[in-house]
């Protein structure tokens, strides 16, 4: 169980920062939060990050208005102080390899796997915002399969700092095409010494690369069903590459208001709607597909039309799965609605019965081994979870009694191995072993 954050007044749910429920994100709010939810046993506080506006809609205007991920603080800098006041729970920590440099990078996750003991993640992005292409120097972004090959460099680079830096070897001059870099790294060895590895590739190269470097990958879908197809893929990469099928654990998002009542649950959802931000929306649908909804028109029915892919996906999957959908004119409006809020991520709306019985079909159907839970607002939506489904989930025996470890390895793979990259893993190649 993680909790999806991101250190933005609204990761998904642009406008929310107005809701009263809506606390001030101050250090010591960040503090609260982190001290609840590991006392309540989630497993991680995922932190999402980008590096730039949202400005394909409309300019930068609706996101700043919004708040969509924007203002959006450097999280490593947050979760130094976070991991100084809890006891369990792990950080994954969103950097990328477009725009970090290797060896500040390994040094930086080397210094915070010391002083987490060992409860640092790294999710691996490649960035797909423009405008931080403009802003780090480049006229414009690199192309996408392109920025999986500088990743892949990257992250040889990084396991060579992080693994092999205390031996002789790591003093090669290396022959890497995009990166030059001595070493050693200037930090001693940590717990896990390459931090836990997330990573949520969705493109061929996306998850080629996750099959080779990621331990645990976020999937994307709003239907059991579909997601299963993605994980028995993953699952057939994983084997080519010789490794086990379960070396690799997957993390479906959801978003989940839940109350005493499937009516309450539904107020309540109602009332967050009435917060929701739709150019916001908009501005975040821009940067995640590069589609400007501000050339279509309002009432123009996306159903049948074929210009916009992205936008085809996530209709099918809507009308297969939310009743009452089939049939509709998905217009402008709508389609923003529904992402309005959760953003991409499916809905689990109703009493403690009702979201438990959706996480158990996702986990039965889609073969996931737990989630990323994103919020409406902060710490709202997540003592939620904690008051009103996390009884029923310990009735069913489904939720952790006490964590596997010490370090985030051993929290998310639970094969009691130790905190060190598995012998499987790439970083492993360049282990000190003598
Ligand atoms: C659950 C989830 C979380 C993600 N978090 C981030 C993030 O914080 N920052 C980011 O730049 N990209 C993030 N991404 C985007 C992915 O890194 C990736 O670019 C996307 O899934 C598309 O895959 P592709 O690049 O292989 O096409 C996330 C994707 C998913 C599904």
């Amino acid at each position: 169980m993680n909790a999806f954050a991101m250190t933005a007044p609204g990761h998904l749910a642009p406008g929310l920062w107005r809701h009263p429920a809506q606390e001030k994100q101050t250090l010591d709010h960040w503090v609260r939060l982190a001290k609840f939810l590991d006392e309540n046993g989630f497993h991680g506080i995922f932190f999402a990050d980008v590096l730039g506006i949202y400005d394909v809609y409309n300019g930068d205007g609706p996101a700043l208005k919004s708040g969509a991920q924007v203002p959006i603080l450097d999280i490593s800098l947050l979760v130094s102080a976070l991991a100084h006041a809890t006891k369990n729970i792990s950080f994954g920590i969103t950097a990328s390899t477009t725009y970090e440099n290797p060896y500040a990078l390994a040094r930086k996750f080397a210094t915070l796997d010391h002083i987490t003991n060992g409860r640092v993640g790294w999710n691996i992005v490649t960035s797909y915002l423009e405008s931080a292409a403009k802003s780090f120097g480049l006229e414009k972004g690199i192309e996408h399969d392109e920025r999986y090959k500088i990743a892949d460099e990257f992250l040889e680079v990084v396991y060579k700092l992080l693994e092999g830096s205390w031996q002789d070897s790591a003093k090669d001059q290396s022959h890497w095409q995009y990166f030059k870099c001595a070493g050693p790294n200037i930090v001693d060895p940590s717990p896990q010494r390459t931090p836990f590895l997330l990573q949520a590739g969705a493109s061929k190269a996306g998850k080629d690369f996750a099959a080779k470097h990621s331990e645990a990958m976020f999937l994307p879908g709003m239907i059991p069903k579909k997601t299963a197809q993605v994980v028995q893929d993953t699952r057939a990469l994983l084997r080519e590459l010789g490794k086990p099928d379960d070396s690799v654990k997957f993390i479906a998002g959801i978003f989940i208001v839940v109350d005493e009542t499937d009516e309450k649950a539904q107020e309540k959802f109602n009332d967050l709607l009435q917060y929701a931000d739709l150019e916001g929306t908009a501005s975040l649908f821009g940067g995640w597909t590069g589609t400007d909804l501000s050339k279509l028109s309002d009432d123009e029915d996306f159903t049948f039309n074929a210009k916009v892919p992205a936008i085809q996906s996530f209709i099918s999957s809507w009308t297969e799965s939310v009743p009452g959908t089939g049939g509709v004119k998905w217009t402008k409006k709508l389609v923003l609605q529904h992402l309005a809020v959760s953003g991409a991520h499916p809905r689990a709306i109703g009493s403690p019965t009702k979201v438990a019985n959706i996480l158990e079909q996702w986990v039965e159907e889609a073969g996931v081994d737990g989630f990323n839970i994103s919020y409406a607002t902060t710490p709202s939506t997540f003592e939620d979870l904690v008051k009103y489904l996390w009884p029923e989930l310990r009735n069913r025996g489904v939720l952790q009694k006490q964590y596997a470890g010490s370090t985030m390895r051993e929290n998310y793979l639970q094969d009691g191995k130790g905190p060190r990259a598995r012998d499987w893993h790439p970083a492993r190649e360049y282990t000190w072993s003598g």
